[in-house]
């Protein structure tokens, strides 16, 4: 695993100090190479038969943002302005289609054997290419939502903070970044940038009482 530009390797802080940052140092570029080895490390989250039906757009440059102006609702303007980047994650109901490539490369790479490969074409991949839209879609928008939550950890450990983001046109997200919008299905965006030192932040946002949200069954 590489972490060259972990900086932050304190699980309490990463997790329980994060929040949704809205204004950001928009002095500070995120490097490509950095970019790739936050999307090497939030693409290990897990997902559903691990179909990895997950897509992202890093939109660094003032051209991106401003097609993001275009769809986003205005309360989000600011961190379109300042973010060093916004993450499009977009769930991929075609993933399905490289499931074989993926599984015949383990095998022939010696991670698993015939019998396991057998199984895997026999189970997991017939529940896809039989599965109709809307589960792939539910699908994908599951799997993406964990990398989502595994992208912002990550950018935590990087030293930078993110804002997930949902206000926006769901209908013109995809065919803006010159995606097919049937295959791709928006979930979510997500800023990311530094902090800058003077950000005063909001209010930690308030939780249910936790005997609300659970009960042992
Ligand atoms: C799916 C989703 C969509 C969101 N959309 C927006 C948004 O459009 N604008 C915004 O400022 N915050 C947005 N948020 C951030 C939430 O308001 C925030 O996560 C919540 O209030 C809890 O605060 P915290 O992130 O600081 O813990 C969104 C969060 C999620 C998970």
């Amino acid at each position: 695993m590489a972490d060259k530009q972990i900086v932050n390797n304190d699980f309490k802080d990463v997790v329980f100090n994060r929040q949704s940052v809205r204004n950001f140092d928009s002095t500070v570029k995120i490097s490509h190479e950095e970019f790739e080895q936050m999307i090497t490390e939030t693409t290990t989250a897990p997902s559903s038969c691990n179909l990895q039906a997950w897509h992202f757009v890093i939109v660094d440059t003032e051209e991106g943002k401003a097609k993001l102006k275009q769809y986003f609702m205005k309360f989000n303007t600011p961190q379109i302005d300042t973010c060093s980047a916004m993450v499009l994650l977009f769930g991929d109901t075609d993933a399905y289609k490289s499931y074989r490539d993926l599984w015949t490369k383990a095998y022939h790479n010696g991670q698993i054997d015939k019998a396991k490969l057998d199984e895997v074409f026999s189970t997991f991949l017939p529940l896809y290419e039989h599965a109709d839209y809307d589960t792939l879609v539910m699908d994908s928008a599951v799997d993406s939502s964990l990398a989502a939550m595994q992208f912002m950890l990550v950018a935590r450990a990087h030293g930078y903070d993110t804002n997930p983001i949902g206000g926006y046109d769901t209908t013109k997200a995809a065919e803006m970044f010159d995606l097919d919008p049937k295959r791709f299905v928006p979930v979510m965006a997500i800023a990311v940038g530094k902090t800058t030192k003077d950000y005063v932040p909001e209010i930690k946002s308030v939780r249910y009482p936790v005997k609300q949200v659970f009960k042992f069954a």
